[in-house]
C-alpha cells in the first residue's frame, strides 16, 4: 500500500511542541501526550525535526550521533514508546535525517582535526589547502546558505598544515564527503537502525546537497550551482531507496530545492525517493497565477516519472503563512484560503505545527532570538519556531511548566488549541473538517482517474478553479480585490464567510 501518496504529514518542530519535564524545551514525551490531539486533527503521519544528540547550534540539524537521541528530547525508550503509541492512534512516524553534514563536535570531525593531512579520518569531510602564499584565503569563493564563506580554516595543529573545511551551512556543520564509502556505509547503518525500531520513514534534509563539484571554482549561485543538485547525488538516493525497499511501507521524502521542474523530477524516479517536497508553492505570493503556475509545474514534474506530488505551505525555516500573505486579519484569511488549496491538491501534504491554529510569526526582541547561525540581515527563523499554545489560561499556555525557550506572545492565547477546539469558525476547525473530508469524501477517496490529476476551469482574473479529475470536487480561490461569482455546486467547506453567491476576496471554497 502506497499510503504516502495522499498522506497528510504533520511536521513537529520538537523543541516547540510540548515540554513534559519543565525545562522549557519540547520533548518526545510531550509529543506522546498530545497524540489524542493529533488523532482528532486527523493527520496520517508525523515528521519530527532531528532528535539526535546535538550541541544545538542549529537546533538539532548539527548531529553528533545519528543513532542516538539527545537527552533534551528523551532517550531511545521514549522513541520506542512514541512510535508504539502513535501507531496505536493510527499515526505513522517519520524522522528527519541529516545526511549532508554532521556537527563539528561529531567524533568523526574531532578525529579529522586530530589526524594527519591526507589521513582516512580527514577523508570523510572536505579539507583543502587555502589559497594565497600562506594559505590564508579560502580554497574557492563558495558561499554558505546561512551567509558568509562556505569554508572555515581549521585551528592551528601539530599533525599537519592548517587546511580549510567545507560547510554549506554553518561552520558548526562540516559537510560530509559523499565520495567516501565509509560515509555511505554509515548512512545505511543509520537507516537500518531506525527502520528496525519501527520508524515509518525519513525526511532527508538538504537532499539536493551531499554531492558537490568541488573542483569547479565557478561562482556558487550561478545557473549550474556546483554546490547542489549534482548528478552523483542520485546514487545516494538509490542506495537509500534500496535499503528502504527491504522494509514494507516505509517512505523516503526529500527536501529538494532545485532550479527546475525537470531537475526536481529526477529525485522521485521509481528507484529513488518516494516523495520530494515542493518548495514552489510556499515561495508563491498570494496570487492566483503564481499559485497555479507552481501547481502546474510540480504536477508536470512528478507526473513525468509517475510519482505523487507533495505540497508544503511552510516549515521551520519559513515565515508563517498567516504573516507571509499579509498583516492581521488579511494574512489570516489568506492563510486559511491557501490551506484549502493545498489540501485539495492531489498528493501528500505537510502541515507545520501551529499553522493549523493560524499562528502568525512572533515578533521577538533581538535578545530573545536563538537562531544564531542564520545571517541574513534582519530576517530570523525564530519567529516561526515559537512554542505551540495549548491552553489560554495556563502559564506558558500549557506548553511547559517552566520558562519556554522562546517567549510566547500574548496574542497566541486566543489562538491556543483549547480556545479554538469548540469554535466551529476557527482555523483549527477548518483544518479538522478539511482533513475529515480528505478521509471520507468521494472527491478524495475515489481511486485517481487516468490522465492529468487536475482539470482547470476558466476563472476571472485573480482567481483559479480546479476539479480533481474524475470527481465532483472543485476548489476555487479568489486572490483578486473583488468578489467573484461562485462556480456552480454546493459549498462543502469555505475558508471564510461567503457573500450570497459570490466568493469574496482572500477566500477559497470546496464545492461538489
Ligand atoms: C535544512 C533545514 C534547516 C537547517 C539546514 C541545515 O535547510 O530545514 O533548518 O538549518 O537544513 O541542516
Amino acid at each position: 500500500m502506497q499510503w504516502w501518496r495522499d498522506a497528510v504529514f504533520y511536521q513537529i518542530y520538537v523543541p516547540s511542541f510540548t515540554d513534559s519535564d519543565g525545562d522549557g524545551i519540547g520533548d518526545l514525551q510531550g509529543i506522546r501526550s498530545r497524540l489524542g490531539y493529533l488523532e482528532l486533527l486527523g493527520v496520517d503521519a508525523l515528521w519530527l525535526s532531528p532528535i539526535y544528540p546535538s550541541p544545538m547550534v542549529d537546533n538539532g540539524y548539527d548531529v553528533t550521533d545519528h543513532r542516538g537521541v539527545d537527552p533534551a528530547w528523551g532517550d531511545l525508550d521514549a522513541v520506542d514508546d512514541l512510535i508504539a503509541d502513535a501507531h496505536a492512534h493510527g499515526i505513522r512516524v517519520t524522522v528527519d535525517l541529516v545526511s549532508n553534514h554532521t556537527s563539528d563536535q561529531h567524533p568523526w570531525f574531532r578525529a579529522a582535526l586530530a589526524s594527519p593531512t591526507g589521513s582516512p579520518e580527514r577523508a570523510r569531510y572536505h579539507f583543502r589547502p587555502g589559497q594565497g602564499a600562506d594559505g590564508t584565503e579560502p580554497p574557492n569563493g563558495w558561499c554558505s546558505v546561512f551567509g558568509g564563506s562556505a569554508w572555515t580554516r581549521e585551528p592551528a595543529r601539530d599533525t599537519g598544515a592548517r587546511e580549510w573545511y567545507l560547510h554549506l551551512f554553518s561552520p558548526a556543520q562540516p559537510d560530509l564527503n559523499w565520495t567516501n564509502l565509509e560515509v555511505w556505509a554509515d548512512l545505511d547503518k543509520t537507516l537500518r537502525f531506525w527502520l528496525d525500531r519501527g520508524v515509518d520513514g525519513f525526511r532527508i534534509d538538504a537532499a539536493h546537497g551531499m554531492c558537490k563539484k568541488l573542483d569547479d571554482a565557478g561562482p556558487a549561485g550561478a545557473a549550474d550551482d556546483p554546490r547542489f543538485d549534482q548528478d552523483d547525488v542520485h546514487d545516494v538516493h538509490r542506495m537509500i531507496r534500496a535499503t528502504l525497499d527491504h522494509y514494507p511501507e516505509r517512505v523516503a521524502i526529500g527536501a529538494v530545492g532545485v532550479r527546475s521542474a525537470a531537475r526536481f523530477a529526477r529525485y522521485v524516479r521509481p528507484d529513488e525517493l518516494h516523495l520530494a517536497v515542493d518548495t514552489q508553492l510556499a515561495a508563491s505570493r498570494f496570487d492566483a497565477d503564481e499559485v497555479r503556475a507552481a501547481i502546474e509545474d510540480c504536477l508536470a514534474s512528478v507526473g513525468s516519472v509517475g510519482a505523487a506530488a507533495s505540497w508544503l505551505l511552510s516549515d521551520h525555516d519559513l515565515s508563517r503563512p498567516a504573516s507571509r500573505y499579509g498583516a492581521g486579519p488579511v494574512g489570516q484569511a489568506r492563510a486559511r484560503a491557501m490551506a484549502l488549496v493545498q489540501l485539495a491538491l492531489p498528493g501528500a501534504a505537510y502541515i507545520y505545527n501551529g499553522d493549523e491554529l493560524g499562528l502568525p510569526d512572533a515578533a521577538l526582541p533581538g535578545d530573545a532570538r536563538r537562531d544564531a547561525v542564520w545571517h541574513h540581515g534582519e530576517e530570523s527563523r525564530d519567529g516561526c519556531r515559537v512554542p505551540q499554545p495549548w491552553e489560554p489560561d495556563l502559564p506558558a499556555y500549557g506548553f511547559t511548566t517552566g520558562e519556554p525557550w522562546l517567549p510566547i506572545p500574548v496574542e497566541y492565547a486566543a489562538l491556543s488549541v483549547a480556545a479554538q477546539l469548540e469554535d466551529t469558525g476557527s482555523t483549527l476547525s477548518l483544518y479538522r473538517r478539511a482533513l475529515e473530508l480528505r478521509r471520507l469524501h468521494p472527491g478524495f477517496t475515489q481511486p485517481p482517474a487516468p490522465g492529468p490529476p487536475l482539470e482547470w476551469f476558466g476563472a476571472p482574473p485573480g482567481c483559479l478553479a480546479f476539479r480533481r479529475t474524475g470527481t465532483t470536487l472543485v476548489c476555487a480561490l479568489n486572490t483578486s480585490p473583488e468578489p467573484v461569482p461562485l462556480p456552480p455546486g454546493d459549498a462543502l467547506l469555505v475558508s471564510g464567510p461567503l457573500d450570497e453567491l459570490m466568493l469574496p476576496p482572500d477566500t477559497a471554497v470546496w464545492l461538489t
